[in-house]
């Protein structure tokens, strides 16, 4: 199905799994306590009784009240640990004050400009309290929504451990995304209070992280606070009842908070995606089932034990930072890193500097960044002592081969094996993904989870082998989104509704002869632009916002660092004319209404767009020209002569 991934398809270079890690990894561990010998039997077990396997991975949790029933499958709805009562907060802290761990190092966070605190397990426990009581007192009830707008710092886990404790559904938003983005999110949850920060330092420069939230506010109307973190010690504006500084309501506040007793499906929190029209969807994850499988998969597929030192070097705003920066490290009791900064920022070698410091012995990152690190060259991990790293990730998108053995030589010194972990927002967990089991080959994600039963067919539905297909799910898995939040009919008419009684992932993907999975990508029109997902909807409604754009369209256009990068093509009102400066304010618009990941880096002007006769912008044709590639059948094109100007604006 898609052509430029031939590289991908070539591979046959293998990498044995180590017999010493396998040995003391916690999978073998936990099969040899169940009877089981081998990987096989551990996948046919598991996919055989997915009820058994995860009934005994919620047994390592603690419930106020034990469930009743394992699952409840209703297609496509599911339920998960039915009428327990559990609250993910009491597992990933209160249960540890009680242990040994009260003292452990939850987090070490690294500022950008190279200052660093610890929170112990304990301090930790106390901050959530402090802020829970807060929250309580600024009105907020179990049920209600809570827009969570920080940079990396302590105080974004903080503020969802708080939300979730009281029973409230946190919605973070990438602080990277700027007001239009946040304005839109905290409508669609009808957010009663905002958490922010008066801004922070990214590269050197200042971001107005509370100017960007006073800039949209006035089309916010269920906003009733706005509690503001005091980072950097920026001037705000303050709106007298409405804005009040964290340390000021924390200080009034005791370190001691009830945990909500929860049903085990109340929700934990929205987190939005990019969706291929229409607005963001909000992803729906619940308290129970989201728990058993994050933590399952951290200590499986990263093997985490208590002498590791965990780095997850995702942005929290994003699912892969929710899951395993926040939630499943703390769940597992674990001591992580987080970094607050950029990963070649004052230089290519800070991340490495940063491992052998603070002696990170598991480390996951996604493939852009890992090119980043091939292109600045070997020089910069050489100077660092690495040899505390243990294993490594990839996640975010398909990892090409050279990066992946790059990696595995230049980071993991040959000896680190790799795990590219095959997920998404809405599944909340690893889905395809090795463990410390698994021989590995560079650009597949092997295998599914145990339990899961992914598949790769053909547009009939039917299950296909060696080519390219719809990556697809056939069974429920406890940390799966629920629904999309205040959209039920689009979670199943977007995921469930191509093939009967099959999750549609919407990637492409090819599965070997030996059952390895290899992704090949996004199916729709979502970019995937350095691991993110961006909507080309998205950005062409901030270009058409701008005065000058009567119309636009956007396509990912293949870049060697960053996956995809986004070129855009406009057509602009009659009034106007096309010249390098207002290539440069558009780029600025575009900006300032998403955020600079979304800004295009190609713009051109075009006296029309290629569509069909239906009006429908035909985004193919315009892939195809960005990739100096045959156009194909354009016999449904209402306007051909659209293709030249294409080409000369390319
Ligand atoms: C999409 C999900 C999962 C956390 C980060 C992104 C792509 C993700 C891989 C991988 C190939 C991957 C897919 C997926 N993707 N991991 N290991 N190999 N592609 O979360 O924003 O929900 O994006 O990212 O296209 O559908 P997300």
């Amino acid at each position: 199905m898609s052509k430029d991934l031939d590289t991908l398809l070539k591979e046959e270079r293998e990498f044995k799994a180590d017999p010493n890690l396998i040995d003391q990894s916690n999978i073998k561990q936990w099969m040899n306590s169940h009877d089981i010998n081998d990987y096989e039997e551990l996948l046919e077990k598991s996919n055989e009784n997915i009820e058994w396997f995860w009934n005994e991975m919620a047994m390592e949790m603690e419930w106020f009240k034990p469930y009743k029933q394992i699952l409840e499958w209703e297609h496509p709805h599911a339920k998960w640990f039915l009428d327990g009562k559990f609250n993910i907060v009491h597992n990933a802290l209160d249960r540890h004050i009680k242990t040994w761990r009260k003292n452990k190092v939850a987090y070490i966070w690294e500022g950008e400009d190279g200052s660093v605190k610890k929170l112990t397990y304990f301090e930790l426990y106390r901050e959530v309290n402090r802020l829970a009581n807060a929250l309580k007192n600024m009105g907020v009830k179990k049920g209600d929504r809570v827009s969570i707008y920080l940079p990396m710092i302590l105080e974004l886990p903080i503020a969802m451990l708080a939300c979730a404790k009281i029973g409230a559904i946190h919605s973070v938003v990438f602080s990277g995304f700027w007001a239009k983005a946040f304005q839109e999110r905290a409508n669609d949850a009808k957010v009663k209070v905002a958490i922010t920060a008066d801004g922070f330092n990214r590269r050197g420069k200042t971001i107005e992280l509370k100017k960007t939230v006073d800039m949209v506010i006035d089309n916010i109307p269920s906003i009733e606070k706005i509690l503001v973190v005091e980072n950097i010690g920026l001037e705000v504006n303050m709106e007298e009842g409405r804005d009040l500084f964290w340390s000021d309501v924390l200080k009034k506040e005791i370190a001691i908070c009830e945990t909500e007793e929860l049903d085990s499906e109340d929700p934990l929190f929205i987190l939005y995606t990019s969706g291929t029209t229409g607005k963001p969807k909000g992803v729906l994850h619940t308290h129970a089932g989201y728990a058993v499988g994050t933590y399952t998969t951290l200590k499986f597929v990263f093997d985490l034990n208590d002498q590791d030192i965990w780095w997850c070097a995702a942005d929290v705003g994003w699912i892969t930072g929710h899951s395993y920066i926040v939630y499943a490290p703390l769940l597992m009791g674990a001591t992580s890193f987080i970094f607050e900064g950029t990963p070649d920022y004052p230089d290519p070698g800070r991340f490495w500097k940063m491992v052998e410091e603070h002696g990170v012995s598991v480390f996951y990152t996604a493939p852009t960044t890992i090119r980043m690190f091939m292109k600045h060259g070997e020089k910069w991990p050489q100077k660092y002592d690495l040899t505390t790293l243990r294993i490594l990730g990839s996640v975010g998108e398909p990892i090409n081969p050279e990066a992946w053995v790059w990696y595995h030589k230049n980071i993991g010194n040959h000896k680190c094996p790799i795990m590219d972990t095959w997920w998404q927002t809405e599944t909340g967990m690893h889905i395809i993904t090795p463990l410390p089991l698994s021989d590995l080959k560079p650009g597949s994600a092997c295998k599914p989870f145990p339990t899961i039963q992914a598949d790769v067919v053909d547009d009939d539905g039917n299950s296909i082998v060696g080519d390219g297909g719809h990556l697809v799910l056939k069974n429920p898995w406890p940390s799966m989104f629920r629904t999309l939040y205040g959209d039920p009919e689009r979670y199943v008419e977007a995921y469930w509704s191509k093939f009967p009684g099959m999750y549609l992932s919407g990637d492409v993907a090819r599965k070997d002869e030996e059952g390895y999975f290899w992704i090949q990508g996004r199916e729709d029109d979502v970019l995937n632009v350095a691991g993110h997902r961006i909507s080309t909807a998205e950005v062409e409604s901030a270009l058409v916002s701008h005065p000058t754009v009567a119309e636009s369209a956007v396509v990912g256009r293949p870049d060697i660092l960053k996956g995809e990068e986004i070129a855009a093509f406009v057509v602009l009102k009659n009034e106007f004319q096309a010249s390098p400066k207002l290539k440069h304010q558009l780029r600025e618009h575009v900006r300032e209404f998403i955020g600079p990941i979304a800004s295009p880096a190609f713009i051109g002007f075009v006296d029309d767009l290629p569509k069909t006769r239906s009006g429908k912008i035909m985004r193919r044709v315009i892939k195809a020209r960005v990739k100096k590639e045959d156009v194909g059948d354009i016999s449904t094109l209402s306007n051909p002569e659209s293709v030249d100007g294409l080409d000369k604006a390319v």
